[in-house]
């Protein structure tokens, strides 16, 4: 949804994505965006039902419009703010208002109803299972108290005077206390300007207070769950290898746009202000031992206070206990030497200024890791080991699409049903997302792994998973749908050969996407060189296999798609249901669907046509993840090959750090391989670098051939908005600068690439034109490189590299 605010750009508000105030400055609604508010708006209204009587249509317009018209999470969000704790006799009824989601799920398979899932207003009701072999799970029924205060409304210290009351938030699975789905960093600053304005109005309002208290508790949250920004890669979460799906681990960070974070520091403070001294101890030697270099050590601090008991004493005052490696540092160290082949190597980052018998074994020790042999290569012709090798087609798909619309599901299923993914695990994941009342999401979950992703419903970032059919093998890369976390859409984009668009075919869904994520996230694999396109019309159960809704879909989506340029020759699209597997695998058989003789999406999938393999070229991987502490090695990356080859033993250079690298060992698919060639998404164990010069959007290139990093660069662009001389944010992968359209060139014809005009004033969206682009930071950019163009949060065009400007 795009809403211009009409105001300048040195105002500090063009860098706020706080759909607060957005509200007040938003240009006039189309007629089009009026006449869905009001349908969606009746509709709320008639979901909450008695539950409404207290909320004003202004109140379920925001949420509508912050929603995408959805009705389901809107009334889900304004129940859970407005309405008053339901009585205990009122308490989840099981048959009580289901999602249409879950219903036509349940139709489809038990027809019988199903409530939850994150559209459900009834969060903590339990359900029938989605799945034939769900009765194998009969739960008791369970009597949950809809909120909080429910919950303790009977003891007797509930009875507190209401000018005494306190807020505790708590972090429930289901409702965070701001509208579902926005960053919890957006919500902090929303919170906090939103409390300004109301000190302005009335100083002594409680509220407010609470409001703030609620942003700083937000802030400490994200800052417990490694969402903030602020979290540095080491504070991240380790790898997680559940099935075979996998999660990046310097992950989520569901980074806002840039200009979002930009914008924070000139945020008014809140009234409330908590300060929390920096009271953090520095990393003791054991700890940095086992931590690694890649954290900076911290200042000790002073406490005074709390001073630890035996600090008072003053034979402890000049002796550090816990300098130097202690016994089990130094035994672990030398094990780890020996070459058993699973210990970590340690080394000491600074020698101790006192001399002990441990330290001299440490430093040995050191010695020895010194010594430690170099990755032999074994000068293999990688291209003709690749003609031996017979290998499969290989090919990488990017699921997009906008939120909610079933991508993971789709996901899910597709692995379920070629049996990557077994009974037993499913039947588990069925029961999990049960007993939180969300059912109609275990499928997802397949490929949702963190417990946000699985508490919100929501993709947060890329997830990895793989399966192999007879003629090829295929990585799949789950994109977020959430317009937060377009970065971790545009990192898995980076990494695929094609697309796979996933569309909600309900009523309003497809609409309301076209309008969000389902057109940006076209434009984006556009402008990553996308030529062919999978269209997955989804949800056709809810549809009731309607041909006339398919080709209304396809009708308006094919205009689209050839607009943002792709042929139409290469557009294919499939009704299926990912819920239900129809179409996914196996074809339909219900005789609804009886018009659709067309293929499958395993079988477009297969046939699809994949970019050529630039395989003679020099090496280029742009770095889509970097994995700290595996026990193989230190360092490791993966991400897709651009061009050229790699094997063990291979000397690489990290871009832009400029520092090089040993590959030690390879994994393709999670198997170990002598070599990788490109196309591939190989896991890369490094040594002889220091981690901290590898971050995701790095690229990795051949030391004889390096990309240069440049400042400023003359690019063809593909504007998918209006362009003119303007501040723009510039993405390689996600590598990405704040930057600016310094000059457009010329304008040039779509197809010939022929000047059709010197120097134009604006570029409408559509045109192609050649324009030069200036960056605030270089980046490694070179001769025939995507870059994706964003303004305030929106991409605004696509560009190919051309040269140095
Ligand atoms: P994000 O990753 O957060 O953007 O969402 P997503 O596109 O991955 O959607 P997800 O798979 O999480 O599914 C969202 C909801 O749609 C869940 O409740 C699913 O059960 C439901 N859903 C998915 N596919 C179908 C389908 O084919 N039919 C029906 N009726 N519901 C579906
Ligand atoms: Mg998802």
């Amino acid at each position: 949804m795009q809403r211009a605010k009409n105001i300048g750009y040195d105002d500090d508000d063009l860098y706020d994505d706080d759909d607060y105030y957005e509200e007040e400055e938003a240009e006039p609604m189309s007629a089009d965006d009026k006449e869905q508010m009001r349908i969606s708006t009746i509709s709320a209204r008639e979901a909450l039902g008695s539950a409404g009587s207290d909320i004003s249509d202004a109140q379920i317009q925001e949420a509508l419009w912050h929603y995408y018209y959805d009705v389901g999470k809107s009334v889900s969000y304004l129940k859970n703010k407005f309405a008053a704790p339901a009585p205990k006799e009122a308490q989840p009824k099981k048959e009580k208002a289901t999602s249409r989601f879950d219903q036509a799920a349940t139709a489809a398979v038990e027809k019988a109803p199903v409530p939850a899932g994150k559209h459900s207003d009834d969060q903590y009701s339990y359900s029938h299972s989605i799945y034939p072999a769900a009765s194998s799970f009969p739960l008791p029924p369970v009597t949950i108290p809809s909120t909080p205060q429910d919950f303790f409304a009977d003891v007797p210290w509930g009875n507190v005077p209401a000018d005494r009351l306190g807020v505790i938030t708590i972090d429930e699975p289901h409702f965070k206390g701001g509208l579902l789905g926005g960053s919890s960093k957006l919500a902090a600053l929303a919170a906090k300007r939103r409390k300004e304005r109301e000190d302005a109005q009335a100083a002594s309002n409680a509220s407010s207070h609470t409001d703030a208290a609620v942003a700083m508790l937000d802030k400490l949250t994200m800052k417990g769950n490694g969402d903030s920004p602020s979290t540095t890669e080491a504070d991240r979460p380790s790898r997680i290898a559940k099935y075979t799906a996998r999660k990046r681990s310097p992950s989520p960070k569901p980074e806002a746009p840039a200009e979002e974070v930009e914008a924070e520091p000139e945020a008014p403070k809140p009234a409330i202000e908590v300060e929390f001294p920096a009271q953090r101890a520095s990393a003791s030697m054991f700890a940095s031992t086992l931590c690694g270099p890649s954290r900076p050590p911290q200042p000790a601090a002073v406490i005074e206070e709390f001073p630890v008991p035996y600090s008072y004493y003053k034979e402890y005052q000049n002796t550090k206990p816990f300098d130097g490696p202690s016994p089990d540092d130094i035994v672990r160290a030398a094990q780890a030497n020996k070459g058993t082949g699973t210990g970590r190597r340690i080394t000491p980052k600074k020698k101790p200024a006192a001399a002990k018998n441990g330290d001299k074994l440490a430093e040995s020790v050191e010695k020895l890791a010194v010594d430690e042999p170099k990755v032999k290569s074994k000068n293999l012709n990688v291209i003709d080991e690749l003609q031996k090798s017979g290998m499969k087609r290989m090919a990488n798909f990017v699921v997009v699409g906008h939120v909610d619309h079933g991508k993971s599901t789709l996901m899910g299923r597709l692995l379920y049903d070629l049996k990557v993914i077994d009974q037993r695990s499913i039947d588990k994941l069925r029961k999990e997302a049960e007993t939180i009342g969300k059912s109609s999401f275990a499928l997802a979950w397949v490929m949702d792994e963190t417990s946000e992703e699985r508490s919100r419903g929501v993709t947060v970032d890329i997830a990895t998973n793989y399966f192999e059919t007879d003629k090829s093998r295929f990585t799949i890369l789950d994109a977020p749908g959430h317009k937060d976390f377009i970065p971790n859409m545009i990192s898995g984009s980076s990494q695929a050969d094609f697309p796979v668009l996933v569309i909600d075919s309900s009523t309003n869904s497809f609409e309301a996407g076209l309008k969000g994520q389902t057109k940006e996230h076209i434009l984006i694999a556009r402008s990553m060189g996308m030529q062919h396109i999978i269209v997955a019309v989804n949800k056709m159960d809810t549809a009731s296999w309607s041909k006339t809704r398919f080709d209304e879909i396809k009708k308006k989506m094919t205009a689209f798609l050839t607009e943002a340029s792709f042929a139409e020759k290469r557009i294919t699209f499939i009704p299926l249901a990912g819920l239900t597997g129809e179409n996914v695998v196996t074809k339909i058989s219900n005789p609804a669907a009886d018009w659709y003789t067309g293929e499958t999406l395993l079988e477009a999938l297969e046939r699809i046509e994949l970019p050529a393999r630039q395989l003679e070229k020099p090496l280029r991987l742009s770095v889509a993840d970097v994995f700290r502490g595996d026990m193989r090695s230190p360092l490791s990356i993966s991400g897709r090959i651009d061009a050229g080859t790699l094997q063990v033993g291979d000397v690489i250079l990290a871009l832009p750090a400029n520092q090089t690298a040993t590959i030690k060992s390879i994994e393709v698919q999670d198997a170990p391989v002598d070599w990788a060639v490109a196309g591939q998404i190989p896991t890369l164990h490094l040594t002889d670098i220091d981690p901290v010069h590898l971050r995701q959007g790095d690229i990795v290139c051949a030391p004889k051939a390096p990309v240069k990093l440049v400042r400023a660069f003359t690019s063809k662009l593909l504007a998918f908005e209006h362009v003119l001389p303007m501040p723009v944010e510039v993405f390689r992968s996600t590598l990405n600068s704040p930057g600016g359209i310094r000059t457009l060139s010329a304008k040039l014809n779509k197809f010939t690439g022929e000047i059709t005009k010197k120097k134009p004033r604006i570029v409408k969206p559509g045109e192609v034109a050649r324009v030069v682009i200036q960056l605030e930071q270089e980046l490694p950019i070179e001769e025939g490189m995507r870059v994706v163009v964003r303004e305030r949060g929106r991409t605004v065009g696509a560009g190919l590299m051309e040269n140095v400007a």
